[in-house]
C-alpha cells in the first residue's frame, strides 16, 4: 500500500519531534533569536503537511517546554506572539490536510486568549479523520506524570476508586491519566541540531521508541531529512526487550 507515493511497509505510525536549533540558526545569520523561531514555525507548517501526506497516524512536536519559561522575557514574549499567529494558520493547514490537532501540556499558565486559541484549534479540527498532530506546549514529562498521579489520587479520595484499586493499577490504566491518553506510543523520535538528549519529553511514552538525531537545525529541516529519519527507522530491528527469532535461526543454523 502506498501513501503519497511512499511504500507504507515498516513505516512508523507515530513520529515525535524535538525541534531544536532555532536560536543558533538565527545567531549564525546575525539575526535576533525570534527570527529563528519565526522560520521554525514555517518549517513546522510544512512538516505537518508532509507528515499528513506520507500517511503518518500521529505527529507529536515539542513546541514549548515547562523549562522554556526561564528564557528572557523578550524571547518568551516573542514566542507567545508567534504561538498566537501560528495557531491561527494551523487551523487552515490542518483543515486542508484533514489533520486533527490536539495540545498536550499544562495550558492554564498561558494567557486566556492563547488558551481560547488552543480550544478553537482543537474544536475546528476535531472532525478531521486523517493524521493527528499533537503539539506539546508548556509540556514537561515529569510534570505530566505528577499531574497524572494527582488525578489518580483524587479519584481514590473522591471514591471513584477504592483502596483495592491501588494494587490493581496497571501500566495501561496509568497511561490513561497522562495527557497522551488514547494515543499510541511514538515509534520514532527525531531530534534536530545534533543534541543527544530527551529533555523531559514523553519519558513514559518513549520507553521503546527508536531515536534519530540529525545535526540539521530545525529551520533547515525538510521533507528529505524527514525521509532519511524514516528510512533509518525502517532499517531498525525493534525487539521491545524480547528476542529476534532471526537471531535464534542464525545461531542454530
Ligand atoms: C528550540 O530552539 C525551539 C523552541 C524552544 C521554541 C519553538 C517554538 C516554536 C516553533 C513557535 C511556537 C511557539 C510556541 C510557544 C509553541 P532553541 O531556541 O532551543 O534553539 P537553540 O538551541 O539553537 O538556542
Amino acid at each position: 500500500m502506498t501513501a503519497g507515493g511512499i511504500d507504507k511497509a515498516g513505516m512508523p505510525s507515530h513520529v515525535a519531534i524535538i525541534l531544536d536549533g532555532n536560536g543558533r540558526w538565527a545567531e549564525r545569520r546575525g539575526l535576533p533569536r525570534a527570527m529563528g523561531h519565526k522560520k521554525g514555525c514555517e518549517t513546522l507548517e510544512q512538516i505537518v503537511e508532509d507528515c499528513a501526506r506520507i500517511g503518518l497516524d500521529y505527529l507529536t512536536v515539542y513546541g514549548f517546554s515547562t523549562e522554556n519559561w526561564k528564557r528572557s522575557k523578550e524571547e518568551v514574549g516573542a514566542l507567545m506572539g508567534l504561538f498566537r499567529l501560528y495557531m491561527r494558520k494551523l487551523v487552515k493547514v490542518a483543515n486542508e490536510n484533514n489533520v486533527r490537532c490536539r495540545m498536550i501540556g499544562e495550558r492554564s499558565r498561558f494567557d486566556l486568549d492563547i488558551q481560547e486559541g488552543i480550544e478553537f484549534l482543537e474544536g475546528q479540527t476535531a472532525g478531521n479523520t486523517g493524521m493527528t498532530f499533537v503539539f506539546a506546549v508548556n509540556y514537561g514529562s515529569r510534570d505530566e506524570i505528577v499531574r497524572a498521579v494527582r488525578a489518580y489520587a483524587r479519584d481514590i479520595v473522591r471514591g471513584q476508586k477504592g483502596e483495592e484499586d491501588i494494587e490493581a493499577l496497571t501500566e495501561d490504566a496509568f497511561a490513561g491519566y497522562l495527557d497522551t491518553a488514547g494515543m499510541p506510543d511514538p515509534d520514532l523520535v527525531i531530534r534536530t541540531s545534533g543534541e543527544f538528549r530527551l529533555s523531559n519529553y514523553l519519558l513514559w511514552q518513549c520507553a521503546y521508541a527508536e531515536y534519530y538525531i540529525t545535526p540539521v537545525l530545525w529551520p533547515d529541516f525538510t521533507k528529505d531529512e524527514l525521509m532519511k529519519a524514516i528510512e533509518s527507522y525502517r532499517s531498525r530491528d525493534r525487539r521491545f526487550g524480547g528476542r529476534n527469532e532471526a537471531d535464534d535461526t542464525l545461531k542454530s543454523g
